[in-house]
């Protein structure tokens, strides 16, 4: 069996969610760079358009389509309408999520439910649109955003943490299944990146990258053979070496570097 083999823009158009803002978006114009057919969807359709008038002149071009990703019949009507307006979806980036702090004993369950509807069901919902479509084409390219958050537990993100390590564990399994489907499925996990969802942050952030920068890994990381788009490397190896350690020794360095720990 042959590897699935990465997608270019002849293949087809690619569908960006989350491209309002931050990655999503820095990725949309790195890609129209490229020559990609852009469908970029989020729910502030403004923003959106002003995307799109951002990339007038690029290689390739950025289109509007706003959609609530949890919405599943929305994202099962946006797939068919985005193939309809511009060919086959080849390269899918499933980057949309939100990240609100849960920390003890206040648990806002509001919240928690928010969190896992967007950054695991809505991935989930775009997947279950998009794969059958790919499956029978025999070739795709779907990369989803998960975070070296989910490598482990870290302070205030109990809930942002569990859907990132969801993804992680979803897109390990599925990976099996794509391989054989001619689908190429891909994991990206950033570290920290100055975006719109960072910015509430009171904690340091260590290797904090740009949203320009962070864009050019994900684009360069496409072409790349890794199951695993991780930046910056330090922190992804430093969190993933940590993660080996036990858990006496893992909570009292995680605790002294952010400053949780008291005493
Ligand atoms: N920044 C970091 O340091 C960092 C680190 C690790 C992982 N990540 C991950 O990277 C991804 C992008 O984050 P970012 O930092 O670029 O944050 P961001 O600037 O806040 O972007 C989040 C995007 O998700 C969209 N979104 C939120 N809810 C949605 C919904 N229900 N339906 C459709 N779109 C929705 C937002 O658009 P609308 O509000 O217009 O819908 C926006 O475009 C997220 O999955 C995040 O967890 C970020």
């Amino acid at each position: 069996m042959t590897a699935p083999r990465h997608v270019v823009p002849s293949d087809g158009c690619v569908w960006v969610t989350g491209a309002s803002s931050g990655i999503g978006r820095a990725v949309c114009l790195e890609l129209a760079k490229r020559g990609w057919i852009v469908a970029a969807t989020a729910r502030r359709q403004d923003e959106l358009e002003s995307l799109s008038r951002e990339a007038t002149g690029l290689l390739g071009r950025i289109i509007a389509h706003p959609l609530d990703i949890t919405n599943e019949t929305a994202v099962k009507q946006a797939v068919l309408t985005i193939e309809m307006a511009h060919g086959p979806i080849a390269l899918a980036f499933l980057n949309a999520g939100i990240a609100p702090y849960i920390r003890a004993p206040n648990i806002n369950m509001f919240a928690v439910r928010q969190v896992f509807e967007v950054n695991v069901m809505g991935v989930f919902a775009c997947m279950a649109a998009l794969m059958p479509l790919m499956a029978t084409r025999k070739l795709g390219q779907i990369a989803v955003t998960g975070s070296v958050a989910g490598y482990g537990g870290l302070p205030k993100s109990a809930a942002y943490g569990a859907t990132k390590a969801a993804i992680i564990h979803a897109c390990e399994s599925l990976k099996f299944d794509c391989d054989n489907l001619g689908i190429k499925l891909q994991l990206v996990s950033p570290g920290f990146v100055a975006t719109p969802l960072t910015a509430q942050n009171d904690f340091p952030m260590p290797f904090l990258m740009s949203e320009d920068a962070a864009a050019k890994c994900v684009v360069n990381g496409l072409a790349s053979k890794a199951f695993e788009i991780k930046f910056p490397w330090q922190l992804a190896y430093i969190l993933k070496f940590l993660n080996l350690l036990p858990y006496s020794v893992y909570m009292w360095i995680i605790g002294k570097i952010t400053g949780v720990q008291k005493g």
